[in-house]
């Protein structure tokens, strides 16, 4: 304990897969809502969008078109942030902005990919606020970077225009009673903060980084992995959900100005 309760909050997080059987307060809804709402956002513009779910059929979907994950389905509460050009483009619409840069000479292009860059900073950093609004209240949580996939699936499920891109979810609920889950291990400070200047690492310091995590890999593993750089990439990046994540994502991408 620091004697900082926010700071506590921060170090005794962890991702909330289990959740107590009992639906969140309305009271405690509209506190992590606004403690989201009061996140930094470029301009002041707030190009993102938050869809609350509570519908279990939709719950359901979600269960399954984000990488096939049942505590998806079992989570009280659903926010999924999306990055938002659509309200802007709309209210740019609305204010005649494409004429008034004809006049001007000014190039008009529609949403780029720049704001889109923008707006999931935006929408990632109301998400954070979101988890940390909900922790401080006993609700815990978990990020699923999987609604990312089946684009066109989530489009049509969500009602998402255009310009609208889900960047991230949160699965929220209750910490149920009993013991609560120790945090998980991070890398050392030194090997992902450096001073004034970016700092690669050296063969020699790869191998110190990963050295506790390499003891995990144990000889007969379902990838037949000889290391942790194997086994992470047979798990992670090398998969048939990374894959299809990029597949969705090139997919709507298609609209917006590069
Ligand atoms: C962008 C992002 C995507 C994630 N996606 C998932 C996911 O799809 N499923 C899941 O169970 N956890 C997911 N997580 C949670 C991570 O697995 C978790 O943060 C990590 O293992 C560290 O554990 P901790 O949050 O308890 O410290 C995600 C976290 C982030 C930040």
């Amino acid at each position: 304990m620091s004697q900082n309760p926010i700071i506590d909050v921060l170090m005794q997080r962890v991702s909330l897969r289990k959740y107590a059987e009992r639906s969140i307060s309305q009271e405690h809804k509209e506190m992590i809502l606004n403690a989201a709402m009061r996140a930094p956002t470029a301009g002041n513009m707030m190009m993102y969008s938050v869809i609350v779910i509570e519908n279990q059929d939709t719950k359901d979907t979600l269960s399954k078109t984000c990488d096939n994950q049942p505590f998806i389905a079992e989570a009280p509460l659903i926010m999924i942030f999306a990055a938002d050009l659509q309200r802007w483009y709309d209210y740019f619409e609305l204010s005649s902005v494409g004429e008034y840069c004809k006049k001007r000479g000014l190039e008009f292009t529609g949403p780029s990919v720049a704001e889109l860059f923008l707006g999931c900073s935006d929408a990632l950093i109301a998400a954070q606020n979101a988890v940390i609004a909900a922790e401080s209240l006993g609700i815990g949580s978990c990020y699923i970077g999987d609604i990312m996939e089946n684009y066109e699936i989530h489009r049509d499920l969500l009602a998402l225009p255009p310009y609208v891109f889900p960047i991230a979810m949160l699965c929220l609920g209750y910490y149920p009673k009993g013991k609560r889950l120790q945090p998980k291990e991070r890398f050392d400070t030194k090997y992902i903060v450096s001073e004034e200047r970016y700092q690669r690492l050296e063969p020699v310091d790869l191998k110190a980084m990963f050295a506790q995590r390499e003891s995990r890999v144990m000889p007969g593993n379902p990838y037949e992995a000889e290391n942790f750089g194997q086994f992470m990439y047979a798990r992670k990046l090398g998969t048939d959900f990374a894959r299809e994540m990029s597949r969705s994502i090139k997919k709507a991408m298609e609209g917006w100005y590069v």
